[in-house]
């Protein structure tokens, strides 16, 4: 199957990374949002973020001016019909993620790939919105996605082997490298970093060390590139707190319930970087 357009569902952190590595991979993308608001928002992320490799010379401007150009933005489904994969990578809320794609398998032809972005929710659950199961895979990107170099691709029982391998062809032509996952939740990165990063909250909490210490202690102790709990800031501790939450249901184990400041963190709103304020103060 040749690709040439690919449809993405969200232009958030995630959707919008997956867009740009799409377009910069030469693939015409049609991103889909909401509102015009969060079309702006993605376009402005981004815009800095290409400004960023010109300015370092990693790419032209001519480049980033092509790759700007191959993204378009939209906030009606339609325009992703044409699109010969859809990644979707919108809130994790089942009821709304079954929706989108029960819309969009009614619009897009019998050969267009699916694939969800979610980090924890059971792909086949969301495939069952569709009448091609065989034809739906998981494609988890890491964040930031233009750096980090993994994807999870997730077979569902019902998922076709060509389907994976195209999933599999096609995170490769974005410059990753992919792993292939059973669909059971967190799948393996989320069911190894979750814990951890639980662990790491917990620790706070109880006043083993200073967050600085416990972050210091991963960073030059075991070789990460950043401390669990600045990693917690940056993947958002909202998104964290409801993979928590999934996960908890999923496999009742007391490793990946919520520890309480987590949950005081999110209803105060302190999301990490995106609200200016989580374990750290970024205002
Ligand atoms: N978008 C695009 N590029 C970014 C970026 C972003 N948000 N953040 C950093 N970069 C780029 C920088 O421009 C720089 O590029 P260069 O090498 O071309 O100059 C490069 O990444 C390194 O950045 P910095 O020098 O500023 O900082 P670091 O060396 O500390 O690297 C990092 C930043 C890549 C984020 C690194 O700290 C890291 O790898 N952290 C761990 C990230 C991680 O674990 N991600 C997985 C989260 S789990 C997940 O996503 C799953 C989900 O389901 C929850």
């Amino acid at each position: 199957m040749e690709i040439k357009r690919i449809g993405v569902a969200g232009f958030g952190l995630m959707g919008g990374g997956i867009a740009q590595v799409a377009a910069q991979a030469g693939y015409q993308v049609n991103v889909l949002e909401a509102s015009d608001v969060f079309i702006e928002k993605g376009y402005a992320a981004l815009d800095a973020n290409l400004a960023k490799s010109v300015h370092k010379g990693k790419m032209s401007q001519a480049d980033a001016d092509g790759l700007r150009n191959r993204v378009i933005g939209t906030t009606s489904v339609k325009d992703l019909s044409g699109c010969d994969v859809v990644i979707e990578a919108i809130i994790e809320n089942l009821d709304i993620k079954r929706k989108l794609f029960a819309e969009l398998d009614a619009l897009c032809p019998p050969h267009t790939l699916f694939a969800s972005n979610t980090s924890s929710l059971q792909i086949i659950e969301i495939a069952t919105a569709t009448k091609r199961a065989d034809r739906f895979v998981g494609m988890h990107f890491f964040n930031p996605v233009p750096v980090m170099k993994l994807v999870e691709v997730i077979s569902t029982i019902q998922s076709s082997p060509e389907a994976a391998r195209i999933a599999t062809e096609l995170a490769t032509a974005m410059g990753k490298t992919a792993i292939q996952a059973k669909d059971r939740a967190g799948f393996v990165v989320n069911l190894l970093l979750v814990p951890y990063l639980l662990d790491a909250i917990r620790a706070f909490e109880s006043g083993l060390a200073t967050r600085e210490d416990i972050d210091t202690g991963m960073v030059l102790g075991c070789g990460h590139p950043m401390g669990p709990l600045t990693l917690l800031d940056m993947i958002g501790l909202d998104t964290i707190y409801s993979i928590t939450g999934i996960m908890f249901d999923e496999f009742k184990d007391p490793k990946y319930a919520a520890p309480p400041l987590l949950k005081q963190m999110v209803k105060a709103g302190f999301y990490g970087r995106k609200s200016g304020k989580g374990f750290y103060d970024y205002r």
